[in-house]
């Protein structure tokens, strides 16, 4: 098995046991401590000779893979989650994030992943996965996607997207529904309905922007 495979075995192990610590929490610290050995061990193979210090050499496209988040991401996914709030046309959300809010806020979903550049580690994007609704309605759930600004267009969004529809039943979801796509956000719109996302019509006005016009918004949904 070369290195990379482990680390993609490994990866596929974390996810489960991300999965493990909701459906078995009475051993849920069990699982964290699993899944903090593991990443020791994904560690020390990244610090393996043949995979030390990798650049993607000149000419070679960029490859990305999604996986869960880790600590050492959280300064990154600050950085994309803060770009799409500060320009305020994409995302209800109006307060940026800090580091320790950041940490808070990324570790409080249902599921957090990020695309990760597998030259260099880097990460461009993420998304974030929740229950859109309560009880009876739990099963449908609702999900954030960003990608770095200077790497859209790439199509990090689809494969962040599809690796979220392929998540999501494993945690009981069987809806993927979006609540608020503001009706300009083209790039969104295009991937949504591209991944098969049906559109169910327009709440006129729903989203306020940082001069105080109110833009349309739609509502997605994707059943899992
Ligand atoms: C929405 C978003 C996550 C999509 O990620 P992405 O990597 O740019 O998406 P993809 O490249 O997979 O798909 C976007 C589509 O728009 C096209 N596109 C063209 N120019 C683009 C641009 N400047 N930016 C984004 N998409 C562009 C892409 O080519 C692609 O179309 P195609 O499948 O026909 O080639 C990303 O644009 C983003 O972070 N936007 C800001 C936050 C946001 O809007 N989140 C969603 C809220 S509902």
């Amino acid at each position: 098995m070369t290195n990379e495979e482990m680390l993609a075995s490994i990866n596929d192990m974390m996810a489960d046991i991300i999965l493990k610590t909701y459906s078995d929490p009475i051993h849920a610290k069990d699982w964290e401590n699993l899944r903090n050995d593991l990443i020791k061990v994904e560690e020390s193979i990244k610090n393996c000779d043949v995979v030390k210090e990798r650049k993607r050499p000149e000419g070679v496209e960029p490859e990305y893979e999604i996986r869960p988040y880790r600590d050492e991401d959280l300064e990154d996914m600050v950085r994309i989650w803060n770009e799409v709030v500060d320009k305020g046309r994409e995302f209800p959300d109006e307060t940026r994030l800090g580091k320790l809010s950041g940490k808070k806020f990324f570790s409080s979903h249902t599921l957090t992943s990020v695309a990760v550049d597998t030259w260099d580690g880097s990460v461009v994007g993420l998304y974030v996965l929740h229950p859109n609704n309560i009880g009876r309605c739990s099963h449908i759930c609702n999900a954030s996607f960003a990608v770095t600004e200077e790497l859209r267009g790439k199509h990090i969004g689809e494969k962040l997207v599809k690796d979220c529809l392929e998540k999501a039943p494993r945690y009981g979801f069987r809806v993927l529904m979006f609540n608020a796509v503001v009706k300009d956000n083209e790039h969104a719109i295009h991937l949504y309905e591209r991944l098969g996302f049906v559109d169910m019509g327009t709440v006129p006005g729903g989203f306020r922007t940082n001069d105080g016009a109110y833009k349309d918004i739609d509502i997605f949904y994707h059943t899992l």
